[in-house]
């Protein structure tokens, strides 16, 4: 495995091949924590990994440099599957300064404790927005991006090298032996890329624009991110992918999605993608969220016009998976701009009503009234959910 960015700078993060729930995320492909270490007159680990390959990793930089030699480990986001491994990396380099901002400290304070094994505190070095830190021939710059995805997120810039330590903003959860974009096929690199975004950054969107404005002036070799390989070939290609998630700009797009108890829920998202699908120009897939993954919801939400949404009744309220699904979707919020509510019940009132609630709360523009069945739609509820099927994609198509 090829580990070398540059001459002296060197990946020696951990390869998780056997992860598949990442904070409910399904990574079906595994996933990587990414740290880097640069050696110049001063050496500097940027980041760390989840606690549980904290050996692993201090095992990669032993084998570049004795761990008392290290002098900085830089922590650019304090979430616990990069910095869970900090307190064992300032016992393991006890030279070690911890460079990071003070809501990154204040984070990993309230993690980890913030003292070495004998209880005395961390050496730290609180570090402002845009300051720099001199390795030696090397400078590290410190640019916040708070809200990507954290308040405490930051990157780091090597300036001489022009390589961005883009921390989870352009990741990817993707196990490989490889670790650069051009050495794996690119339709793959942006399928996790674009599944990474949807589930992790999508709520995130306006601050992802902001700090791409404010990254246009920067000359970047590398994106060097916390999260799958790093991208040196591609880069114009994950830029634009970025611009346009983070533009919200959806495509004529039509998604069925639903869950059944006894199939007249299913008979209705059928005839309502039968309508949809009746109209030229417009995509429109069927998910049944029993059958598929919140993940794969969230990727599929990233760019549709529009949403009908459908769950047969149980106890009086909507399915379980269904409002697990409403429920992510109301986190993410996806830039679905129309929809509507639809489903089945046997004798009063219960999914329908809820689902239409949280179409208001998400504020999609409801193309139709609330269609509910009693027990078994009727060929007249069918045509209703038919018609309503076409509504909605003519609706998609003005999204374009
Ligand atoms: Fe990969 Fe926000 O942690």
């Amino acid at each position: 495995m090829n580990t070398e960015l540059k001459n002296g700078i060197h990946w020696v993060g951990y390869v998780d091949w056997s992860v598949r729930d990442f904070h409910s995320y399904e990574t079906k492909r595994g996933a990587t924590y990414n740290a880097y270490l640069i050696q110049d007159e001063k050496t500097a680990l940027i980041d760390t990994v989840k606690y549980l390959y904290t050996d692993q990793m201090l095992a990669n930089v032993a084998s570049h440099v004795a761990l008392d030699s290290v002098d900085y480990v830089v922590c650019n986001h304090a979430e616990p599957d990069h910095a869970s491994g900090v307190a064992d990396v300032m016992n393991a380099c006890p030279n070690a300064t911890l460079v990071c901002n003070a809501k990154c400290l204040e984070t990993l304070q309230s993690y980890l404790g913030g003292t070495y094994s004998d209880g005395s505190p961390w050496r730290v070095q609180v570090v402002t927005n845009g300051e720099t830190l001199s390795l030696g021939a090397r400078t590290l710059q410190f640019l916040f991006t708070p809200m990507v995805h954290w308040p405490e997120s930051m990157m780091t810039y090597a300036q001489e090298d022009k390589l961005l330590f883009s921390m989870d903003a352009f990741g990817q959860h993707l196990a490989s032996s490889e670790r650069f974009d051009d050495e794996v096929p690119l339709d793959l690199l942006l399928e996790e890329a674009r599944t990474y975004y949807a589930n992790i950054v999508m709520p995130y969107s306006r601050q992802v624009i902001q700090q791409l404005e404010k990254l246009g002036g920067v000359p970047i070799e590398m994106i060097v991110p916390a999260h799958g390989v790093i991208w040196r070939s591609h880069i114009p290609a994950i830029l634009d992918a970025y611009r346009a998630w983070a533009g919200r700009k959806t495509l004529p797009k039509v998604l069925v999605v639903f869950d059944t108890m006894w199939h007249s829920t299913e008979q209705m998202a059928d005839a309502i993608y039968a309508g949809a699908c009746s109209v030229d120009g417009v995509t429109v897939g069927k998910i049944n969220v029993r059958a598929s993954s919140l993940t794969q919801l969230a990727d599929a939400s990233l760019d549709t016009a529009a949403m009908a949404v459908g769950s047969a009744t149980l106890n009086a309220r909507m399915m379980p998976a269904m409002a697990a699904a409403m429920n992510y979707l109301t986190g993410l919020r996806p830039p679905v701009k129309y929809g509507f509510a639809f489903g089945s019940s046997g004798w009063g009132p219960g999914s329908v009503e809820e689902l239409a609630a949280n179409l208001d709360s998400l504020k999609w523009e409801q193309v139709a009234p609330a269609l509910r069945c009693k027990f078994r739609p009727t060929d007249e509820e069918l045509q209703k959910c038919f018609d309503a099927g076409v509504a909605l994609a003519e609706k998609a198509l003005e999204a374009k």
